[in-house]
């Protein structure tokens, strides 16, 4: 790629309730430093019944949308999900309404598990750098629900992280070496007709580092410097990060010893799995409470169950404090509503059940129930409107 072509914004929603895995580790009589030390994991995001991954991704792109000029310059929305709502309609399709976006703005949904934010990424960056004029707007966003009492159960979460891809980015430049490692396994997948995951535990942490491995070769083989200054990594539960940068230390001959990845784990560790956004809140994690120097490199690492590694890195640009958002996701985290474990059970019982009337989550966007197998949204003006028309 040429031209400079990266992350011009960076924005990420989670939703409003949580558990503290204290509270679970009593309920599930398990010692807290288990998930607290052994995992690297504090609280959980959890979705309102009239929240899914639609309304996440849309509640996570407006902050970014509030500071475009033109939206018609908006040419791509990809959204990046394994918890879809629809087997075919994309969910691009319902967030490009619910945004306003224009009728000129392509949509279309990336899947390969928890890599499909970073493949859309890449697909934005080759289009913005064909059309320079253009943005893409990139949208991760997915719910990990897994079974309760199963060994998975405390890392689940929810969240979303939007991603404005522009030439001249603001924040953090794309670089050209990119690293692939992909092989066909069965380590995490979620049959059509399950709602939650098949998981191979421990397969799956074995594939996580060596799609690592293979894919920080190929990154290095084509080029890419392994002089960086910092590191994120696709982030199921913060502990898989130390992992990874063992490995990565061992891969690189000891020279990426000292590389930081700690800054990057803040957010994680008190949301919880979000899948394909995780890494992309680490990168918000490590420029907000990091805040690395203008001109350091960071590298990037990707993973997809089943399987996929991708491994790039980002150039940080000069002046980008000043396009971040890191008061708004402090603030974000710091007012949240935690719940029992009864009110987590009960919640989990009734997940992906049409919400009542009633409930209504905290961001601007509600799921609002389904009619002739049409799944409806509506956004908070919509609502305040129809209220009011109703003298409500
Ligand atoms: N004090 C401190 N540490 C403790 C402890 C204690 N009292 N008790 C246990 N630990 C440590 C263990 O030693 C272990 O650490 P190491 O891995 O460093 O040895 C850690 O806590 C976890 O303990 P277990 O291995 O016994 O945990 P588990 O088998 O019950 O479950 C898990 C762990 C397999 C990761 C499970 O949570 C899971 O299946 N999660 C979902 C799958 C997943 O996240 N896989 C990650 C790679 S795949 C991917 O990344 C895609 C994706 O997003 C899903």
């Amino acid at each position: 790629m040429e031209r400079s072509v990266g992350i011009d914004q960076l924005s990420f929603y989670v939703p409003q309730d949580y558990l503290d895995l204290a509270d679970l580790a009593a309920a599930r009589q398990v010692t807290p430093d288990k998930y607290e030390v052994g995992l690297d994991q504090r609280l959980m995001a959890l979705p309102a019944p009239d929240e899914d991954t639609v309304t996440m991704a849309a509640a996570a792109a407006l902050p970014i949308l509030e500071g475009v000029e033109d939206i018609d310059s908006i040419g791509a929305l990809l959204v990046a999900t394994e918890s879809a709502v629809d087997h075919s309609k994309a969910t691009a399709a319902f967030v490009h309404r619910l945004l306003g976006l224009p009728p000129t703005c392509m949509i279309y949904d990336v899947r390969q598990a928890c890599a499909a934010g970073t493949a859309g990424l890449r697909q934005a960056a080759a289009m913005v750098a064909l059309e320079p004029d253009m943005k893409a707007l990139v949208i991760a966003s997915d719910v990990a629900h897994y079974e309760l009492e199963a060994a998975a159960e405390p890392t689940q979460g929810a969240g979303a992280c939007a991603i404005l891809v522009s030439a001249q980015p603001r924040v953090c430049e794309l670089e050209p070496s990119w690293g692939v490692h992909a092989e066909e396994t069965f380590d995490f997948w979620r049959p059509l007709e399950r709602i939650t995951p098949v998981v191979a535990g421990k397969t799956s942490l074995l594939k996580y580092l060596e799609c690592l491995a293979g894919s920080w070769q190929h990154y290095c083989d084509r080029g890419g410097s392994p002089e960086l200054d910092a590191c994120c990594f696709h982030l199921p539960f913060g502990a898989m990060a130390r992992k990874a940068a063992h490995r990565l230390a061992r891969e690189s001959g000891g020279c990426m010893e000292d590389l930081r990845y700690q800054s990057g784990l803040q957010y994680g560790r008190v949301i919880g799995n979000t899948y394909t956004a995780s890494l992309y809140i680490a990168l918000c994690a490590l420029l907000e409470q990091g805040e690395p120097q203008p001109g350091q490199r960071i590298g990037m690492y990707s993973y997809g169950s089943g399987s996929l590694g991708l491994y790039f890195s980002l150039r940080v640009q000069a002046g980008y404090r000043a396009h971040i958002l890191g008061a708004r996701h402090s603030r974000m985290l710091a007012c949240r509503n935690r719940l029992t474990v009864a009110e987590y059970e009960q919640r989990h019982a009734t997940y992906g059940a049409v919400p009542e009337a009633a409930s209504m989550n905290a961001s601007p966007f509600r799921w609002a129930g389904i009619e002739q197998h049409r799944r409806l949204y509506e956004s908070r003006d919509t609502l305040a409107n129809a209220m009011e028309a109703s003298g409500g």
